[in-house]
């Protein structure tokens, strides 16, 4: 696929692979929209909205451009730097830079949070290892500092909770007018 210059883009990518699993009984179509609907009703910004709902679009830009998912519990795909970089034609940093950061907020609040890591699904406690587990002291001083931080360390927390199976939440339509409004 070209690269992704619009929403209708961004759409279509979710469109063609959305109903891949995410691996955790859940598709990528219901992950995404899952973390999005519980960033909404946490009162989040449209920004982080929809940053929830694109935070793991790396994986499908990695299915897209290999034909495979990479095995999380094998291979770190940095799928949270693929995404970012790829949203980036489309989005501003209010957008990606929490979804770059996505996953050194697991590993942050690993690290700062006691008990956090005990609460993570299996899966995601698999590939922490893989992306290298806890932050370090200095990591941890480094991460807090980014302007993004706090927004990603939210994120994180959608993303822990939208793993669930049959759940009611809207879909792609109500997000869309969101996407063209963020859009540059
Ligand atoms: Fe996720």
């Amino acid at each position: 696929m070209s690269p992704i210059e619009s929403v209708a883009d961004v759409l279509a990518l979710y469109a063609r692979y959305g109903e891949d699993t995410y691996g955790e009984d859940v598709t990528q179509n219901a992950h995404a929209l899952q973390c999005a609907a519980i960033a909404e009703a946490d009162g989040a910004s449209d920004a982080l909205i929809v940053a929830a709902l694109l935070h793991d679009i790396g994986h499908l830009v990695h299915l897209d451009e290999t034909g495979a998912v990479a095995d999380a519990h094998e291979v770190d795909d940095e799928h949270e730097a693929t995404g970012a970089r790829a949203l980036a034609r489309v989005f501003g940093p209010e957008v990606t830079g929490p979804i770059a950061l996505h996953v050194t907020a697991k590993r942050y609040r690993c690290a700062t949070e006691p008990g956090y890591a005990d609460g993570l699904s299996p899966a995601s406690a698999l590939s922490l290892a893989i992306q290298g587990g806890p932050l370090d002291a200095d990591a941890c001083e480094a991460f807090a500092a980014h302007p993004a931080a706090a927004e990603a360390i939210r994120l994180r927390g959608f993303d822990d909770w939208g793993k669930l199976a049959d759940v009611e939440v809207p879909g792609w339509d109500h997000y869309r007018p969101m996407m063209e409004r963020l859009a540059r």
